[in-house]
């Protein structure tokens, strides 16, 4: 038997850090993820294998569970991925190669994409067929373990799919979006501390309440306008608020010179907006591209690392194929 699972990564189109501070935000699944195949084998060996890290272990189940406890000081990737097998009674062994087709660390939601593929993978194998409800909360209750906090959204991103608008009062709420949503996302392979740079602007919000919270202000009614944008289908406008809300996110101090490299180097190919994407201080920035994406993707690819992708509708999906 051999069972194929995909779940995306995400970005977050508008609303990063001012979120934080109970304004809305945009987040949006991308059809670039993790890709999980699981193979059936007779005996009781669990054979995990991550090619991007080049990881390789084998484990024995006993009892019908590995032998596993987290190195609570490493959180590496593959904690995600033994804390989600041993969620399962599971007979006998199997092979399972998980292939993570984005940048990992860099606010795209690697681990929440890992977590709920092998998830899904594995849940089949253990005959169950889990609703998209319960392997959004069991893909959370992996991340809380294992990070000791974690918003909803990349296990939600990667569970749902689709485009999720984050109110004031942090409900989730799926946009219905029918347009396409061609996105560049390069990486300048600098990680930011997230900690770190949602403190600086909680200071920076305390030291100058009045400017900053309007601001954040200027933030929500980007993320509010972009809503209804998104929903009526105009992609005019989605351009101009990304290089809006990248403005702003430069006036708090999240902006890093690598970054404004990438954005400015990438409008001047050709993008319509962009801005970055997550925390800042590094990782990723998105551009929308619906004109000309081989030709910008070409020129900025040439400098960093970058994928094209769109929106992903669908979230987690798998396949069961028998392979005798
Ligand atoms: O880099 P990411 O995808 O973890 O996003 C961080 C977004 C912030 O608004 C800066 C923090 C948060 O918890 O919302």
């Amino acid at each position: 038997m051999k069972i194929k699972s995909f779940a995306p990564g995400k970005i977050i189109l508008f609303g990063e850090h001012s979120v934080v501070h109970n304004r809305p935000a945009i987040a949006v699944a991308i059809n670039r993820g993790v890709n999980v195949e699981l193979s059936s084998r007779e005996d009781n060996i669990v054979h995990v294998n991550v090619p991007v890290i080049d990881y390789e272990a084998e484990h024995e189940l006993t009892n019908s569970k590995l032998n596993y406890v987290i190195d609570s000081q490493k959180k590496m990737i593959t904690d995600y991925i033994y804390e989600a097998i041993n969620l399962f009674e599971l007979d006998k062994g199997f092979n399972i190669t998980v292939d993570i087709n984005m940048y990992l660390g860099a606010g795209l939601g690697s681990s929440a994409a890992v977590t709920v593929s092998t998830l899904k993978a594995v849940s089949l194998y253990a005959n169950k067929d889990l609703s998209k409800d319960k392997i959004a909360k069991m893909a959370r209750s992996i991340e809380i373990k294992i990070q000791g906090a974690a918003s909803p959204i990349d296990t939600s991103m990667s569970t749902y799919g689709g485009i999720i608008y984050i109110d004031n009062e942090f409900r989730l709420e799926r946009l219905n979006v029918n347009m396409q949503l061609p996105l560049i996302v390069s990486n300048c392979q600098i990680s930011g501390n997230t900690g770190k740079l949602v403190e600086s602007v909680r200071q920076k919000y305390e030291k100058y309440p009045k400017i900053v919270g309007h601001i954040f202000d200027a933030m929500e009614n980007i993320a509010n306008d972009a809503k209804t944008a998104l929903e009526e289908g105009n992609g005019d406008v989605i351009g101009d608020y990304m290089n809006i809300n990248q403005g702003l996110l430069d006036s708090i101090g999240v902006n890093t010179l690598e970054l404004s490299d990438m954005l400015y180097k990438i409008r001047s190919y050709g993008a319509s907006g962009s801005k970055l994407t997550g925390s800042g201080g590094g990782g990723c920035i998105i551009a929308y591209t619906p004109e000309n994406i081989d030709e910008i993707y070409d020129k900025i690819s040439a400098e960093y690392p970058t994928f094209k992708c769109e929106l992903s509708n669908n979230g987690v999906e798998a396949s069961i194929t028998d392979d005798k």
